[in-house]
């Protein structure tokens, strides 16, 4: 009996997931893992997807940095639990090295910048409902600093405790947009807080996940690029992407990163990364450090450029909604610098991404939910071992579908 009631219970459960899952599919939304046979072989297609701007991931030399630190390691197997239990030296030592390198009071890593991510804002969650503030969370258009200011009005005049200084503002960016290839205007954010809360109640957290290694003197960032290392609360590192390796730093004060030990759940129950992943990160620092990095930065930003520049004069007869670039993209500033995330607008990005790898090149299509309605885009991630040809065989193939297409359409 007791069985049976298991056995209906599991069959309910089945059907519901199972009808979710078929509502997406409907939906064209389903998600479904990659085959692994398109990735295996070096023969497989051109990389216009991944997060590995820099190209280090089949770096020969970052191999044999990694592997000879490896051997040379005291402990490189797995850590062997929880932070708060097991000798963190190596962990420490890392931290050590990135809060001098990042130039930040403390440094403290986590398994993943999601973990990192979790952990951090859990906390401003946990703290919004200890205090029973209602209405904390606001967002403001993207990168509009018009409707940001906007928001800081409204909220100074209509929330005297956050006039009075007895609550905080937490403001949270990210550097550069992994969407959209736009980048936050910091020094803008920094300076309307700093105008519009004299008390020094308003913080600014940053997730340089894109744009770790690419940007700032030996790819510390954005935030280091600006100088504003001084004026952010917290700043977020990511070693998955163009690192090569795994993890993430909470680059803050001292009291913060205390506080993060004593509270941040996805520190204290999880096991600590394992000592292979620490000497992986160590290594791929070293490549920041001696200016590998940054030679690697300089070739995919000018591939970049070179994109942008063949495929716009290119795109003058082809109507905006088949195949189009970003504004932001086509005109470079200090503000806004080339950057390896291309989104490429178009109305058909399934068919147009499925030609190109059919060409042997894999750019993914973006689509609703991921990005707004009629946003949909085939967005190209360039990367420092990407080629001036690649890119023309990119061009050709992204127009000669579009200008198909086009013509079907137009008969
Ligand atoms: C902006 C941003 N922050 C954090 C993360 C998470 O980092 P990780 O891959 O290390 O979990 C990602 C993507 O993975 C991201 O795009």
């Amino acid at each position: 009996m007791k069985e049976d009631r298991h056995f209906i219970a599991e069959s309910t459960l089945e059907a519901r997931l199972a009808s979710s899952l078929h509502s997406r599919e409907q939906r064209n939304i389903r998600r479904r893992l990659p085959e692994p046979s398109s990735f295996s072989s070096s023969s497989g297609p051109i990389d216009f997807s991944s997060n590995d701007y820099l190209s280090l991931a089949s770096s020969p030399t970052l191999r044999d940095v990694f592997l000879d630190k490896l051997r040379a390691a005291p402990d490189v197997l797995g850590s062997g639990g929880s932070r708060l239990l097991v000798n963190g030296q190596a962990h420490s030592a890392l931290e050590a090295r990135l809060a001098q390198f990042f130039h930040s009071p403390a440094a403290i890593l986590f398994n993943s910048g999601f973990d990192a991510n979790v952990g951090f804002f859990f906390l401003l969650h946990d703290g919004i409902r200890a205090a029973r503030v209602r209405d904390a969370q606001f967002q403001f258009e993207h990168n509009s600093m018009r409707a940001f200011c906007a928001m800081i009005s409204k909220l100074l005049k209509e929330r005297p405790e956050l006039q009075s200084g007895q609550n905080s503002l937490f403001v949270a960016v990210e550097s550069l947009y992994s969407m959209d290839g736009t980048f936050a205007p910091l020094a803008e954010i920094v300076q309307t807080l700093e105008e519009s809360f004299p008390a020094r109640n308003a913080y600014l957290v940053v997730d340089e996940a894109h744009s770790t290694g690419i940007y700032g003197p030996q790819g510390r960032g954005r935030v280091a690029q600006l100088g504003l290392e001084n004026k952010v609360l917290a700043r977020l590192h990511t070693f998955g992407k163009a690192l090569a390796a795994t993890g993430a730093v909470i680059l803050t004060s001292a009291l913060i990163r205390d506080y993060l030990v004593n509270y941040a759940r996805s520190l204290i129950y999880t096991t600590s990364l394992s000592f292979a992943n620490i000497v992986a990160a160590e290594s791929s620092f070293d490549m920041l450090m001696d200016g590998t990095a940054a030679q690697l930065s300089k070739d995919v930003l000018e591939l970049s450029e070179y994109f942008v520049e063949s495929l716009r004069p290119r795109l003058q007869n082809i109507p905006i909604h088949l195949l189009s670039l970003p504004l932001h993209v086509q005109y470079l500033s200090p503000a806004s610098p080339a950057s390896p995330i291309i989104p490429i607008m178009t109305s058909l990005p399934r068919p147009l991404s499925a030609y190109l790898l059919n060409l042997g090149m894999n750019a993914r299509p973006i689509t609703w939910p991921t990005v707004p309605k009629g946003k949909d885009r085939v967005r190209v991630c360039l990367h420092a071992g990407n080629t001036t040809s690649d890119v023309d065989r990119l061009i050709a193939g992204m127009l000669h579908i579009t200008k198909q297409q086009h013509a079907r359409r137009t008969e």
